[in-house]
């Protein structure tokens, strides 16, 4: 029977965080939500709290939500409304839920759940956003590095960008951060957009979804369709789901291809501004040094059969309840 993985979900919903979310609510045999984080991104902080409170409620995923930094570490806050809307979710609507945020900010909040852990358990964090309160949380409280089981993060690529040609958006917005969680010594896999850009919801598969009866597709197609309508993914005919990606790879990492690496991140205010550097040279590892993954390919195929599964399994399983 495999043992189920203790995780905790840093995310700025965001249409791909409100997907990635459903399909970690679709495989409860998988995942042990214990936390659902957020952090200033695809919109502010308020914004992307109140999404996670609502989708928390809409899902029926029972977990706490704990509200982190309104700001990057050390550059201004920038947000995607241009990608994901004013509302943060493709301008699409759930119930108002009357869920309220812990008390304590994330950075506490994370502190204090990972070092509640029983003392031969870990967590794992999963990283779908700029890593601010990640990097606040290790430098802060570096004790929780041992309850760390590792973090797999959406961010950051090692042939492309997406803010910039060189740099994607969750690396970009706080590329420091990245720098301190990419040197804590946390074994870390990347999920960058090499990869993500190919894990897609396809135009005719959105159509599909919008059209069904099944309450989390309709939800899913609905935002994927503000998307496809609204930005530049217009011209591709399909969506990238960057945010499922990691969650994704923990259930099936057959679907996906992955390398040794030891990364590292731009920090500098040039045109490479938050570009992940990947060292792939092998011969230069110390013993044990390269902790680190990077995803490098992905089958398009079998992420859209599993996502659109995963929707619709959520929306059925809602429906029994
Ligand atoms: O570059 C894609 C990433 O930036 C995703 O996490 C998306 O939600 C945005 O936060
Ligand atoms: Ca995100």
């Amino acid at each position: 029977m495999k043992k189920k993985r203790k995780i905790i979900i840093d995310c700025d919903p965001g249409i791909d965080d409100a997907i990635a979310l459903a399909y970690a609510a679709a495989n409860p045999d998988d995942f042990d939500i214990l936390a659902i984080t957020t952090v200033s991104g695809n919109s502010t902080i308020d914004v992307v709290t109140r999404n996670a409170l609502d989708l928390t409620e809409f899902y029926q995923i029972d977990v706490p939500v704990a509200k982190g930094m309104a700001d990057p570490l050390v550059r201004d806050a920038r947000h995607a409304e241009h990608y994901h809307g004013k509302n943060g979710l493709g301008d699409c609507i759930i119930p108002h839920s009357t869920r309220k945020p812990a008390e304590e900010n994330a950075v506490f909040y994370l502190k204090n759940i990972i070092m509640d852990l029983p003392e031969h358990e870990k967590v794992t964090l999963v990283c779908l956003a700029p890593m601010t309160n990640i990097a606040i949380l290790i430098k802060v409280f570096p004790e929780v590095k041992e309850k760390i089981q590792e973090i797999l993060f959406m961010g950051g690529a090692f042939s492309t960008g997406n803010v910039t040609p060189s740099a994607e958006f969750n690396i970009y917005a706080d590329p420091e951060a990245a720098k301190i969680v990419f040197k804590s010594g946390i074994p870390l896999t990347m999920c960058g957009l090499d990869v993500t850009q190919k894990c897609t919801l396809k135009r005719s598969q959105i159509l599909k979804l919008c059209q069904s009866q099944n309450k989390i597709a309709t939800f899913a197609g609905d935002m994927a369709g503000h998307t496809l309508e609204n930005t530049f993914e217009k011209y591709k005919g399909q969506i990238s789901v960057h945010d499922v990606v990691p969650l994704m790879y923990m259930v099936h990492p057959e679907y996906f291809k992955y390398t040794e690496t030891i990364l590292d991140v731009d920090c500098s205010d040039g045109p490479s501004r938050g570009r992940t550097i990947c060292d792939f040279r092998w011969w230069n590892f110390e013993e044990g040094q390269a902790g680190d993954l990077v995803l490098t390919d992905a089958d398009p195929d079998s992420f859209q059969q599993c996502l659109i599964e995963a929707l619709y399994e959520l929306g059925d399983m809602l429906e029994e309840k």
